[in-house]
């Protein structure tokens, strides 16, 4: 059944205070409910009382102490509203249900032997009774009762005893936000004082053993706190703050007030056991479910067609975050590609949706990188536009109008009109319309005596997608900076608002005709349809000012190099390669920088632009173009590799820093490059010396891409046999640095192994995730990789069927590639829609992509 925004109405009932009492059991666990309601004055009248329940076992429903009768159906109870007085009430609830039997991690579940629960965004249904909507915010009063050591809720805590603990939440909250652990746990313990002086108690939760993992999780979680009160004005407002790491989780990790809950993969960090990328996210994600506390907990969604509200400013605050933390460059460049590589496919294909959709089957299909990734770059857009001082009033104005409510789009984009009396109602179609808008850009020059005058004329064309055939035109914010033939910067970065379909913009008093560096900082998001000559590429990449499009001009011309290889045959340009080893050996840039700008665009994202530009991606030619262009790239810098590799290794104890780790990604990128001209021993030395996970693992990887690697495999293999987070990625960069005919074997190889257990999404993931990220694996022309798939999701779907149908996006792509290849993917689609007993979620996501 479909639900959509327009039907919204606000619930009858308000719920001041809930009081719940949980006594544990893995088969069967009581939940004892006591919901006060009053009547909601903004909907006047006599209602039933409809509260939401799933796979619950009703024992007992009282009105006021008396036993009701209540209309039982496989979504909720209804109790009529005859049995209701009309002033204030109490329903008190009994319920049991089995927390082990719960394998698809949403609700109260288990995994190994803990208790946890995950309610976001409907689980609340599946523990108790209750009206599971966000605009319901209530204050929470909990008791947990089991013969464990550590009991834990939300709030703060106000009594405890053996085998029993008390948490008090004193701020009013959706029940998406509650959450409950229980389990054998150790604490990695610290605090914090806030700005005004509340001194915080802080705990990462894990299980012994992992005590040591925590330190990097912690430094981030007080600088995070740190940040947002700087930044953003934002205080902590309980005594504690607890963060629980959890083996078994469907995503990276929740916000639940006063207890987030994690993937273990998304906090637990040690030199030996993660790499610099795994700090990375670890840092990054600490700091978006923290950030969440104000955007999201204290001001949350009046509904969920509403997610991007918290979403979108969330991942925008956690980007902002980690660019201030590390590099702004890099990280701008990481997101983008990210962004490129998830979003832009997604908007591109049959799923794609509006940053706030109107309507969903299940809303757990729709926490996409629409919603999250663009949903942030819409906020960037806006502060453009607004520019910084007035986005500060904004956010000032949002946090003191809308703190405690359930909050709309509508009043995010108010708070801007009001602070900077601008009609946002064109720029609001970015929130409403799906699919990313094509610029396309012409150049005009008048020279005169005085000085010439260079005109920019910017075209915008806004592609149809499922369901919204027609656009109108967006605001878009396009920086620009205009450099000298010299290379220096004649005009410094101005932001155009493009506003109508076509539009011109004059610079004029230039004394020569200047070079654009279009889209600076990548201000909008939009594909920039743009024929540039090779050698004003080239220019941009020695001489561009703003690091970003630097990067993209080398990227860019990575790309129509690359496009040339796949549909002509050609060979590599030596100006590319020149360009290439300018950036590699520069010592004046970031060692981080130079790694990412020496990293070739990816085999999707090649597939996706030869399909935009009217070709047909074969997949295996891809794969053998990248590779050929990686061997002529390490050629071209072959005299300078074995000192780049020796000038970036870093001596002494492990940082997780970003200087130290853009050194040994830049010292990686050259044993790659030393290992495609010279064979392993480089990197064979280089992993038999590593000291850290970065080095193990990225020399490991770079041995298995040139088909080398058999005993550092199963050196890696004998080491870390019994780590779960080491041995997914052991896992995965078999399948994903497979070649492309042995993908599926070592997929069906792995998957065979005792320790593949698909209960666990981050091992499910780790090899069928992999498989549908190895391009010419998954593509393959035997439609092995198709076939393996759709097995999985279909053996998978009936235990976790939020994890099997946010993998079926691997099949997005299906209207890329040939004739032969859509049949074939187009008939997976149409068995897995034939299953018996198919989810909500995965019937949803195939129907979507089968049928628009
Ligand atoms: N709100 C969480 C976050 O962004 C994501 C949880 C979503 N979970 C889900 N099952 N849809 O950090
Ligand atoms: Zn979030």
């Amino acid at each position: 059944r479909t639900v959509y925004l327009a039907d919204y109405q606000p619930f009858p009932f308000l719920l001041p205070q809930v009081r719940l009492e949980f006594t544990l059991g893995p088969k069967a666990t009581r939940v004892r409910a006591r919901l006060e309601f009053m009547p909601n004055p903004a909907r006047p009248g006599r209602h039933d009382l409809f509260l939401h329940g799933e796979n619950l076992r009703l024992i007992s429903a009282k009105v006021n102490g008396t036993s009701v009768h209540s209309e039982l159906s496989d979504i909720g109870i209804t109790i009529s509203a005859n049995d209701l007085s009309g002033d204030p009430f109490t329903l008190e609830t009994e319920v049991e249900i089995s927390p082990a039997a719960n394998t698809a991690l949403e609700g109260l579940y288990m995994s190994n032997g803990m208790y946890c629960t995950q309610c976001e965004a409907e689980g609340f249904r599946k523990i108790t009774y209750y009206p599971d909507r966000p605009d319901v915010m209530a204050r929470f009063h909990v008791r947990v009762a089991a013969d464990l050591p550590v009991l834990l809720s939300n709030g703060n805590p106000v009594g405890s005893g053996p085998g029993w603990a008390e948490w008090d939440d004193p701020w009013p909250k959706p029940a998406y936000l509650f959450a409950l652990v229980a389990g054998d746990l150790v604490a990695h313990a610290d605090s914090f004082t806030t700005l005004s002086g509340r001194k915080v108690d802080l705990n990462i939760w894990v299980r012994p053993g992992d005590e040591n993992r925590c330190a990097w999780g912690m430094e981030a979680l007080k600088a995070s706190m740190s940040w947002d009160e700087r930044v953003y004005g934002r205080e902590y407002d309980l005594d504690i703050f607890n963060i629980v790491a959890v083996d078994d989780f469907n995503m990276g990790a929740m916000e639940n007030k006063g207890l987030n809950i994690f993937n273990s993969k998304a906090v637990l960090a040690s030199p030996d056991t993660a790499t610099d990328d795994d700090f990375a996210r670890v840092e990054a994600i600490i700091a978006h479910e923290y950030f969440h506390n104000w955007t999201g907990n204290r001001i949350t969604c009046r509904d969920w067609f509403q997610l991007c509200l918290k979403e979108g400013l969330t991942v925008y605050r956690d980007q902002q975050f980690s660019g201030d933390m590390r590099s702004h460059a890099v990280k701008r460049i990481e997101d983008v590609l990210a962004l490129r590589a998830r979003q832009f496919r997604e908007d591109q294909g049959p799923l794609a949706h509006a940053v706030r959709p109107d309507s969903f089957v299940e809303i757990n299909n729709f926490y996409t990188a629409t919603v999250y990734e663009k949903g942030a770059e819409v906020i960037g857009m806006l502060r453009r536009l607004v520019g910084d001082e007035a986005y500060a009033q904004a956010l000032d104005l949002y946090f003191t109008r809308h703190d405690g409510h359930a909050a709309t789009i509508e009043d995010w984009l108010k708070v801007f009109e009001d602070t900077t009396d601008r009609d946002l109602t064109q720029f609001k179609r970015w929130y409403t319309e799906a699919g990313t808008p094509r610029l396309k850009v012409y150049e005009a020059w008048s020279p005169a005596a005085q000085g010439g005058t260079y005109t920019l004329t910017l075209a915008q064309e806004n592609p149809a997608t499922p369901g919204q055939p027609e656009k109108g035109a967006k605001v878009i914010p396009v920086a620009v900076g205009l450099l000298n033939p010299n290379g220096d910067e004649v005009v410094p970065t101005t932001v155009l608002e493009l506003i109508k379909p076509v539009q011109s913009f004059a610079f004029e008093g230039l004394a020569a005709r200047p070079i654009a560096s279009i889209l600076r900082d990548f201000s909008a998001p939009v594909v920039l349809d743009r024929e540039v000559p090779a050698a004003e590429r080239a220019f941009l990449l020695a001489h561009d000012t703003d690091p970003f499009n630097r990067w993209e001009a080398g990227r860019s011309l990575a790309k129509e190099v690359l496009a040339r290889m796949i549909t002509q045959g050609t060979k590599p340009q030596a100006a590319f390669l020149d360009g290439m080893a300018a950036i590699a050996f520069d010592e004046g840039l970031d060692p981080a920088f130079r790694a990412l700008a020496l990293r070739l665009p990816g085999e999707d994202d090649m597939a996706a632009t030869l399909h935009q530009s009217g070709h047909t991606p074969d997949p295996a030619r891809i794969h053998i173009a990248r590779k050929a262009l990686a061997r002529a790239v390490a050629e071209r810098l072959a005299p300078g590799l074995p000192g780049l590799e020796a000038a970036m290794r870093v001596p002494g104890a492990f940082s997780p820093q970003a200087a130290d780790a853009g050194k040994r990604a830049l010292r990686l990128a050259a044993l790659a490059g030393l290992t495609r001209l010279n064979g392993g021993a480089a990197a064979q030395a280089a992993f038999a010396d590593a000291t850290n996970m970065t080095e193990s693992f990225g020399t490991l990887a770079i041995l298995l891409e040139a088909g080398l690697g058999e005993r550092e495999l199963a050196a890696f293999e004998a080491k870390w046999r019994t780590d779960r987070l080491v041995m997914d990625k052991w896992f995965a960069v078999q399948v994903s640095l497979s070649a492309p005919e042995e993908t599926a074997q070592t997929v069906g190889r792995l998957t065979a192994r005792p320790d593949f257990d698909m209960k666990n999404p981050n091992r499910f993931r780790a090899v069928l995730g992999a498989l549908t990220g190895n391009h010419a694996g998954f593509h393959h022309a035997s439609g092995s990789g198709y076939r393996l798939l759709a097995d999985w999701l279909i053996r998978l779907d009936p235990l976790n069927p939020q994890t099997a149908a946010r993998m079926s996006t691997a099949f997005e792509t299906w209207p890329r590639y040939d004739a032969d290849r859509q049949g074939m993917i187009r008939a997976e689609l149409a068995r897995i829609l034939a299953a018996p007993g198919l989810s909500r979620d995965l019937s949803e996501m195939a129907g979507r992509m089968l049928h628009g």
